[in-house]
């Protein structure tokens, strides 16, 4: 259309489907317009490769979303390009790296034990469990205790939490990345205003995570040489002067890593345990390694544990093949470019359609089945292993793949494996009793749904 472009058929919350409905329609490459902007959509995974690792400098974010992320204070290693982006993510690799969070691993536990009881109650008490809701319950206390050093325990807590202010961030940038006019600059709806309360509590809660960080620097001083996690690692780099950090970035790193550790991990966790409800072979092949790893254990105890679960990280990898919860991802041409034999000049967005090839028969033979056997190398049918793992990219690639990625995996696993080892999933249905639809508010989430768990006799190991 004139001035709107394609704006009126990229309906909100479904954008993916219907990018994704143009790439088999159009092919690999083609072009779309939302208002003034035109998109170029990329749709094959080695020409997707190859633009996300042609970055820091040739594909940047884009700068819309840089904009809007600064108007809302999220400054942090996400929402950065060029430079900037260089120093934060060398400090924020430093703190999710494998040894940080294999050091971590008891406070990940502990967190574990908390959602058991939680589930456990639930399913003495009858109740349908709010999963998603839950989840992110879980996934804030990780990310808070591996990042900020604090135990903000959501998971037991009556009282309002973080948890629902930050709810309403994602849905919001979406909301304005695709909304063709920047309206909000102008006047504010009843949503912005309620959107801008939601803000300030989520800025009060990181201060307070920030002053609870200095007073832990000032108690101990040796810290200051060798600080425990992400919050005290900026706090220091940001004293010492010389690293460019302000303030505001690392208040702008905290809300970021609540905010990608959040939806992402809790989405995917609820992809996967309502896949693994519709599967029952797949349960019963998963339940039963988790029997035998556990040992009579209700929850994991060693990290090494982890590496044992075989069965389950197929599932994983499955899962996110077939539901990525970052179905797009946006980058926009900071030079002149050629991707493929297409010539992108400088300013260009791009969207790299990350299901395409994923979900297409010619890397994945029957690709809409959820069959986990595929990751382990067992189908004479599957293309090669090779590909297998190269072609859905969940976490991205290049240079700014994602950094939370071991510690997702890791909590994952450790939620999937308590649940199977202590409660028969009795169903996973959509809340409004209608079907499970996917729905993109920037993550991809299923709407929200209602798990109900009997609890089992003591977890016992497999025969
Ligand atoms: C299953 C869970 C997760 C998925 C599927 C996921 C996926 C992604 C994807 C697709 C990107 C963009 C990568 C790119 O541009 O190439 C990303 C970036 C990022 N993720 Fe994750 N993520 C997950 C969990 C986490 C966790 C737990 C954290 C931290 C607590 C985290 C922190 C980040 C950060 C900071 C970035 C920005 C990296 C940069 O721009 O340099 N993510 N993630």
């Amino acid at each position: 259309l004139p001035i709107l472009g394609n704006a009126l058929e990229l309906k909100a919350g479904r954008f993916h489907q219907v990018v994704e409905s143009w790439a088999r329609t159009y092919g690999d490459v083609f072009r779309f317009r939302i208002g003034a902007r035109r998109i170029m959509a990329v749709a094959d995974p080695h020409m997707i490769n190859a633009v996300l690792r042609d970055r820091p400098d040739r594909f940047l974010r884009t700068s819309r979303l840089v904009e809007i992320g600064q108007e809302m204070g999220l400054t942090g290693v996400l929402f950065a390009n060029g430079e900037e982006w260089r120093r934060q993510r060398r400090m924020v690799m430093s703190a999710f790296d494998p040894g940080h969070v294999r050091r971590y691993f008891p406070a990940l536990v502990d967190v574990t034990r908390r959602l058991h009881r939680r589930w456990l109650a639930a399913a003495e008490r009858g109740d349908a469990i709010p999963l998603q809701s839950d989840l992110m319950r879980y996934t804030v206390d990780v990310t808070a205790g591996l990042a900020f050093g604090t135990d903000i325990n959501t998971l037991e807590a009556k009282s309002s939490v973080i948890q629902q202010h930050l709810d309403q961030v994602l849905p919001m940038v979406s909301k304005r990345l695709i909304a063709p006019f920047r309206y909000w600059r102008v006047f504010k709806l009843p949503a912005d205003r309620r959107f801008d309360r939601h803000l300030r509590e989520i800025n009060r809660a990181i201060g307070e995570f920030i002053a609870q960080a200095r007073g832990r620097l000032e108690a101990d001083p040796a810290l200051r040489e060798r600080p425990d996690n992400l919050i005290e690692a900026m706090i220091v780099a940001r004293d010492a002067g010389d690293s460019g950090l302000t303030d505001a970035d690392v208040a702008g790193n905290v809300f970021t890593m609540l905010l990608a550790g959040e939806d992402t991990t809790a989405n995917t966790l609820a992809w996967m345990i309502w896949l693994l409800s519709s599967s029952p072979q797949a349960r019963r092949l998963a339940q039963s390694e988790v029997l035998e790893v556990l040992g009579g254990d209700p929850v994991l105890t060693r990290i090494e544990q982890t590496a044992a679960l075989r069965y389950l990280e197929a599932c994983i990898n499955e899962t996110m093949r077939i539901k990525p919860v970052a179905p797009i991802i946006f980058v926009q041409a900071g030079n002149d470019a050629t991707v493929a034999d297409v010539a992108v000049t400088r300013g260009t967005i791009l969207a790299l359609v990350m299901r395409a090839g994923a979900t297409s028969e010619r890397f994945f033979p029957d690709p809409e089945t959820f069959d986990p056997e595929r990751w382990l190398g067992q189908d004479e049918a599957a293309t090669d292993m090779a590909t297998v793992r190269r072609v859905p990219m969940p976490f991205g690639a290049g240079p700014r793949l994602c950094p939370g990625r071991y510690l997702a995996l890791q909590e994952i696993k450790m939620v999937t494996a308590m649940l199977l080892a202590n409660f028969d999933i009795l169903s996973v249905a959509s809340a409004d009793d209608g079907e499970v639809r996917e729905r993109l508010d920037f993550t991809m989430a299923p709407v929200p749904l209602l798990l109900r768990v009997a609890a089992r006799a003591a977890p016992r190991s497999a025969p």
